[in-house]
């Protein structure tokens, strides 16, 4: 039942400007944290723009790039990193599809968006750029390692 060091996954969760203007930080958190994830980093931040840029550089060549770095850099943001097996991978089923018309009812889009461009939510797409993410936004010192009390009934 315990997981090796190995199989641990990183994931960088971030609540974008428009779910901390609506109220949706407390919701989201909630979610991951039932799941039974493991919160290891949690800040809330004004994201720069070098930074935001450097985030989603992969999709610079996009015609929606412009807006989006000027969407992330609105207003605040919640940055998280959670830890757990399999964690990226569920993170993103328990966030849904990119669109939120698209995404499963029950999902964090799902249940709380409407626009792609206002999705509330970002999480890493691979094991790889949990660990890239969880490093661009955070510090070292930032983030807590620590053992949950029930962590022999869930992992
Ligand atoms: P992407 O990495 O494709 O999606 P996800 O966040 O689900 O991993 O895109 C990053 C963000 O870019 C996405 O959350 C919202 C924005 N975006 C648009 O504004 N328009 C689009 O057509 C797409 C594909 C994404």
């Amino acid at each position: 039942l315990v997981a090796s060091l190995e199989q641990v996954e990183q994931t960088y969760i971030m609540v974008k400007p428009d779910g901390v203007q609506r109220g949706l930080v407390g919701e989201i958190i909630s979610r991951l944290e039932r799941k039974g994830f493991k919160l290891t980093g949690l800040k809330l931040f004004q994201c720069h723009k070098e930074l935001a840029e450097e985030h989603y550089k992969d999709l610079k060549t996009k015609s929606f790039y412009p807006t989006l770095i000027d969407y992330i850099t609105s207003g605040p943001v919640v940055c998280m990193v959670w830890e757990g097996v399999g964690v990226v991978a569920s993170a993103r089923k328990l966030i849904g599809s990119t669109n939120p018309l698209q995404a499963e009812p029950g999902t964090i889009r799902g249940d709380l968006a409407v626009q792609t461009g206002r999705n509330v939510v970002h999480g890493s797409d691979s094991p790889e750029n949990g660990k890239r993410e969880t490093a661009l936004w955070f510090k070292e010192g930032e983030l807590c390692e620590w053992t949950p009390a029930q962590a022999p009934w869930l992992m």
